[in-house]
């Protein structure tokens, strides 16, 4: 596979020289593009060596060749590592002043960017503007390491390391995966909430956010800009999505709103606790001898699935639910899972058995989509991998276009 590997001016320069190391030695060849401010931070020899092609930084370096539309147009994968702020910008706004951004613009295939910078600059307004745009386009921008920074700062700017750089970006092209949620932002809630009784107790329940973890892996490996909100997820969260860390039904409810005004797509698969306790004692409750235990008054919680149904906080927003579902007396996980869809007004609902090992953590599951309905869209079992998938195969075809 041909690979144009950009990098811009930044330290992490030198991290570069060791991706280029993995991609050449998975047998791929490399051609390297640095901006002209980088060498000052690894030299030209240093690339040429590593990748054994000549390299170039300018439009006008080799004219005869016309460089910046070959080198573009014949690349089966971009990476750019690292992205700084300034070379970030200049992607956006669809500038071609040197080989590197030219070649961006005739680029066909998936283009990954690693940004690596200080973390006020990340977070300026201008450059999560640039952020947007480019991954609006299709643009994988992956989101940089927290940690130690070149001068006595830290916070988010690291380069990631080159073995996940390496992984992410070819994942794009290696995976058989559909890149049909490219250019879509999707919000997806995982996890359980916990509503505090007192400053130690709390009622909760037994999700361990697995499946909502699944959901947006899945989003990610098929083009989405993904947002989790976490609720006391302790599991390692994917590369590359943006995780929101929330611990109540009420936390959980602002987040999801908040990401959700430019999501296309909601999938509520977090536990929310329908009640929460009506007051929270501020100091721990004492259990006193001789008197009896006390009672816990609850009241009920929003229910932020049916609000999101009903207000579509986006034009054209997709909301998805799930359903927990024992079977009793009353009727069959199913009964239940399609009068369920038919309350809540979500387009989907994802029904599935829990209880009696299954249905939470590490076991396979085993659902059936619903629609508003009620009426079944599509079935499936296996892990919380596959059923993921399926529920973003269910997802896609209500999509609007994205140029509507
Ligand atoms: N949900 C929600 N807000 C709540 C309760 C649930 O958004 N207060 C969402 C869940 O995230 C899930 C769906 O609604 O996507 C169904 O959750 P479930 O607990 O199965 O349903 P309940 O509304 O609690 O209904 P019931 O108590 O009748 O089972």
């Amino acid at each position: 596979m041909r690979i144009l590997l950009g990098v811009s001016a930044g330290i992490a320069a030198y991290k570069s020289a060791l991706l280029l190391r993995l991609l050449t030695e998975a047998g791929h060849d490399v051609r390297v593009v640095p901006t002209r401010a980088s060498l000052e931070f690894v030299g030209r020899a240093t690339w040429e060596a590593l990748s054994g092609n000549p390299v170039t930084t300018g439009v006008f370096d080799d004219v005869p060749a016309v460089e910046h539309v070959r080198l573009g147009t014949s690349a089966d994968l971009v990476v750019v590592a690292p992205a700084t702020a300034d070379l970030l910008a200049r992607a956006a706004a669809g500038r071609a002043d040197d080989l590197l951004t030219a070649a961006l613009l005739t680029a066909r295939c998936p283009v990954l960017m690693a940004p690596a910078m200080h973390t006020g600059m990340w977070e300026h307004p201008a450059t999560r503007a640039n952020v947007a745009t480019l991954r609006g386009r299709g643009v994988v921008v992956l989101d940089p390491d927290s940690g130690r920074l070149t001068g006595q700062d830290t916070g988010p700017g690291r380069l990631p390391e080159p073995a996940v750089i390496a992984a992410a970006a070819l994942a794009l092209v290696a995976s058989p995966l559909p890149a049909d949620l490219a250019g879509r932002h999707v919000v997806v809630s995982a996890g359980g909430t916990r509503e505090p009784v007192d400053p130690v107790r709390f009622l909760g329940n037994r999700s361990t956010g697995t499946q909502g973890i699944a959901l947006a892996k899945a989003a990610t490996e098929r083009g989405a800009r993904v947002t989790l909100v976490a609720a006391n997820v302790s599991l390692p969260t994917p590369h590359g999505v943006e995780v929101v860390a929330v611990e109540t039904t009420s936390e959980l409810r602002e987040a999801v709103r908040s990401a959700g005004a430019t999501a296309d797509v909601v999938v509520m698969a977090a536990a929310v606790a329908d009640f929460r306790p009506l007051t929270t004692a501020e100091h721990k409750m004492k259990k006193v001898a001789g008197e009896p235990a006390p009672s816990i008054a609850l009241t009920t919680n929003p229910d932020i699935l049916a609000e999101l149904a009903a207000e579509r906080l986006h034009p054209g927003q997709v909301v998805v639910g799930f359903a927990a579902e024992t079977g009793d007396g009353e009727g069959s996980v199913l009964d239940h899972g399609r009068a369920k869809a038919r309350r809540k007004g979500a387009d989907l609902l994802v029904v599935n058995a829990v209880g009696q090992g299954r249905g939470f953590g590490g076991v396979d599951n085993d659902v059936t989509i619903v629609d508003e309905h009620g009426q079944d869209v599509a079935v499936a079992a296996g892990s919380k991998d596959v059923v993921a998938h399926a529920v973003w195969d269910a997802i896609v075809p209500l999509l609007k276009p994205l140029d509507a």
